[in-house]
C-alpha cells in the first residue's frame, strides 16, 4: 500500500491509472475507521482493479462549536486497517494542500441540505460536497461507495453527481451495528459506559417504527412519537426524528411510498444519527 499526501501526486498517480485502463474504486473516510468503513472497502475491493481510501477530516464542514479538533485521530492505526483490507492507495492529504490560501470556489446542494441534519448544521452539507467534489477530482474513480447510516449525505451526494454530470457511480453500503444494534460510528467511543447502554434507544426506536409500521400504521406522527418515547427514557436529547420522502426528504405526513425515519439524539455532546427506510 503506497500512502499518497499531496492533492498533485494523487491526481497524477489516478491518471497513470485512467490511462492504463485500470478501474478505481475510492472510500472517502475522515478515518479513525471501524468496521463500517471497513464494509465500504470490502464493496469498493470486489469491484475495482485498484482500491483508493482517503483519510481526511475535513475542516470545512464542521461548524463552529462543532467537534472538528476533537474528533478522533489515530493514522497509525488506520494505515494498518486500509493495508490488510488491501487497500493500494491511501491518501491523506493535509487541510493546508487541500484548502489553499484563498479557496473561495463552493459547492452546495440546496434542494436536500437544509433539513434533518443540516438544519442544526447549517455549512455541513456545503463543506461534505465541496471535498467529495475536490477528492473526486482528485481521485478519478469510476464508482465511490459511501455508507447508508449517512442517509442524508447519501442522498445529498448522489443528488450533486447527477446535478453535476460528474462521471463516478455512487455505490452505498448497509449501516454496520454492534452486537447490541447501536450503529458503528467514529464518536461512539466518547459515549461514557452509562451513555453507551443508552445509545442503544436509537436502535429500539426505530425498531419499534418498523414494527408498527409492518403492522400497517401509516401516520408519521404516530412512527415518531413512539421513536420518542423509547428516547425519551434516556438521558439523550433529541435533535430530530422524523419521516420524510426517501427521494426528496421532504416532510410527509402518511407513509404511501417509501419513506426513510431519520434521527438525530444528543449524549452530553456526542451527536449520534441513525436511519431505516421504511416501505422498500
Ligand atoms: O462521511 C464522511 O466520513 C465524510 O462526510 C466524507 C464523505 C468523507 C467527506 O468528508
Amino acid at each position: 500500500m503506497k500512502i499518497i499526501r499531496t492533492p498533485r501526486e494523487m491526481q497524477q498517480a489516478a491518471q497513470a491509472l485512467r490511462r492504463a485502463g485500470k478501474t478505481i474504486g475510492f472510500v472517502p473516510t475522515m478515518g479513525f475507521l471501524h468496521e463500517g468503513h471497513l464494509s465500504l472497502i470490502r464493496i469498493a475491493r470486489e469491484r475495482a482493479d485498484v482500491l483508493v481510501a482517503s483519510i481526511f477530516v475535513n475542516p470545512t464542514q464542521f461548524g463552529p462549536g462543532e467537534d472538528l479538533d476533537a474528533y478522533p485521530r489515530d493514522f497509525e492505526r488506520d494505515e494498518r486497517l486500509c493495508c490488510e483490507e488491501g487497500v493500494d492507495l491511501l491518501f491523506y492529504p493535509t487541510p493546508e494542500t487541500m484548502y489553499l490560501e484563498g479557496h473561495s470556489t463552493w459547492v452546495e446542494e440546496e434542494a436536500l441540505s437544509g433539513m434533518l441534519c443540516g438544519a442544526a448544521r447549517p455549512v455541513h452539507f456545503r463543506g461534505v460536497c465541496t471535498v467529495v467534489t475536490k477528492l473526486l477530482n482528485l481521485v478519478l474513480p469510476d464508482f465511490m461507495v459511501l455508507g447508508e447510516k449517512d442517509a442524508q449525505q447519501l442522498r445529498v451526494l448522489r443528488r450533486m453527481v447527477r446535478n453535476l454530470n460528474i462521471p463516478v457511480d455512487v455505490v452505498s453500503g448497509p449501516t454496520v451495528r454492534e452486537a447490541d444494534g447501536l450503529a458503528m460510528s467514529s464518536r461512539n467511543k466518547y459515549l461514557s459506559p452509562e451513555e453507551r447502554k443508552e445509545a442503544i434507544c436509537l436502535f429500539q426506536g426505530l425498531g419499534k417504527a418498523k414494527e408498527q409500521f409492518s403492522a400497517g400504521e401509516r401516520s408519521a406522527d404516530v412512527l415518531t412519537a413512539s421513536v420518542r418515547d423509547v428516547i425519551e427514557k434516556t438521558s439523550g436529547t433529541i435533535d430530530y426524528i422524523e419521516v420524510v420522502d426517501d427521494e426528496n426528504l421532504q416532510r410527509i405526513k402518511v407513509l404511501e411510498k417509501p419513506a426513510l425515519i431519520a434521527l438525530a439524539v444528543k449524549f452530553s455532546g456526542v451527536r449520534l444519527i441513525d436511519n431505516a427506510v421504511l416501505g422498500k
